[in-house]
């Protein structure tokens, strides 16, 4: 089957679920089944349904069982520094696993489930770039069609689907055609990631099921950085952490670069949240972005003024540097060259607009947004220095003041590259 002819068919897999029966009750407090509460954006999902709503949280994670299963979000919320004793009992663990029937549910705790949750918040999914549709398929395609057929089962419960602005940019991205409105349904996105096409798959299916009468909403999100309150940023395989890193182990960064929006991982949930809260039975599709794309200035004087040595060089010469350093680095610490390697992919395959994500019509979302007082959180050099010094704490980045020199850099990450290895 061609790779289109894949991606249709399965876009038609949930459509055998019937959505003619009662709508389940928004009773207060509302019962919520979440997914994806381990992960980057889930844990902060789960942070602003406990405190921006009374709900009592059911969360689908992956794990043997359901001591497992709550000691992995605890473990989750404690590292993105969100956790308090007092909210576990809003918290329903479940072990399961998206990739199987029923959600690895037995026919028993499926049914249980189907009658205690009033709205369901679909947002795990596999989001690995690199491997192929059809590796992805099992948690992605198939778990949203599994979130589906639990959504029409003995009662109707709203599916509020967490996707993504990336549905609209396959490579070469063609920037000149916006804005893209919320209306827009993205492309077909052959030649673009499996992570993409999955997510592309899971969205037709989730609004095929608003035509058929599902209640609910799809939010796509654009590129979600650390959170503005605690200045926590738990992704270490974020592109734009990821670039910071190389810069700072070059000691350049690229000249010229496109405009990047990027929005908080905190004022996400909260904005998910609420369109959740307002929309869900409207059927409504969200674009949630920053207005303002990232000041790169502010943000390498930022880089600078926490003791950094940085210059500016053309794209091109900065990709050549960042490469020579992961060859330096990859037999001994090949995390980190790969690291270099994933910061220089995207400068290389188009060093103008790689890292562009601008062009998006987002009016629902802040028609909603200013309605509701919620501002987007300024993108400053008080928000850049908060991470940075988040990432050092972690170790992600040396200290400022043992690398005045780039070739000092790779001695640092060759040194510590050892300090692992004897522990
Ligand atoms: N991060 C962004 O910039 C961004 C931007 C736009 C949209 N999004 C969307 O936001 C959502 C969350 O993304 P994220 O960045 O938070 O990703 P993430 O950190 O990788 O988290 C993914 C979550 O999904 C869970 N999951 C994956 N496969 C599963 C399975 N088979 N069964 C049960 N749970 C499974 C993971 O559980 P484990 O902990 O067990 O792996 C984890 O909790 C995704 O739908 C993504 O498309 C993210």
């Amino acid at each position: 089957m061609s790779e289109l002819a894949t991606l249709l068919a399965d876009a038609n897999l949930a459509d055998q679920v019937n959505y003619d029966g009662c709508v389940s009750q928004s009773h207060q407090p509302p019962v919520v089944l979440l997914t994806g509460a381990t992960g980057f954006v889930g844990v902060h999902l789960l942070n602003a349904l406990l405190h921006d709503t009374d709900a009592v949280v059911y969360c689908l994670i992956r794990a043997p069982d359901t001591a497992a299963a709550q000691a992995r979000l605890i473990a989750q919320m404690q590292a993105n520094r969100l956790w308090r004793d007092d909210l576990i009992t809003r918290i329903v663990p479940i072990a399961g696993d998206l990739e199987q029937p029923q959600l690895g549910l037995t026919p028993a705790q499926f049914t249980a489930l189907a009658e205690q949750i009033n709205v369901i918040y679909h947002n795990g999914a596999a989001t690995h770039i690199l491997p192929p549709y059809h590796h992805l398929r099992p948690a992605n395609v198939l778990g949203t069609a599994e979130i589906l057929r639990l959504a029409g089962y003995l009662t109707i419960k709203p599916v509020q689907f967490i996707s993504t602005l990336s549905l609209f940019t396959p490579k070469p991205l063609p920037y000149q055609r916006a804005p893209f409105n919320e209306h827009e349904t993205p492309p077909c996105p052959l030649n673009a990631s499996g992570y993409v096409q999955t997510k592309w798959v899971a969205e037709r299916m989730v609004e095929r099921a608003f035509q058929r009468g599902l209640p609910g909403s799809i939010i796509r999100i654009g590129r979600i950085f650390g959170n503005s309150q605690t200045q926590v940023m738990m992704n270490d395989n974020d592109q734009l952490y990821l670039l910071l890193k190389a810069c700072v182990m070059v000691g350049q960064f690229p000249l010229s670069l496109q405009p990047m929006q990027m929005i908080p991982a905190d004022f996400t949930s909260r904005a998910v949240v609420l369109f959740a809260h307002q929309a869900s039975a409207a059927q409504r599709i969200f674009h949630l972005i920053h207005p303002q794309p990232i000041a790169w200035e502010e943000l390498w004087s930022s880089v600078q003024g926490f003791g950094y040595s940085l210059t500016g060089v053309s794209a091109a010469a900065w990709v050549n540097q960042v490469q020579r350093h992961a060859a330096a680095l990859y037999q001994s610490d090949p995390t980190t060259a790969m690291q270099l390697n994933l910061a220089a992919a995207p400068l290389l395959e188009s060093p103008s607009s790689a890292l562009q994500r601008t062009g998006f019509d987002a009016r629902y979302a802040n028609e909603l947004l200013t309605a509701a007082g919620l501002n987007y959180p300024p993108i400053d050099a008080q928000f850049w220095r908060g991470h940075l010094q988040f990432f050092q704490e972690m170790n992600w980045l040396p200290p400022p003041n043992c690398c005045p020199s780039p070739s000092n850099v790779v001695a640092y990450w060759r040194w510590r590259a050892m300090q692992k290895q004897r522990r």
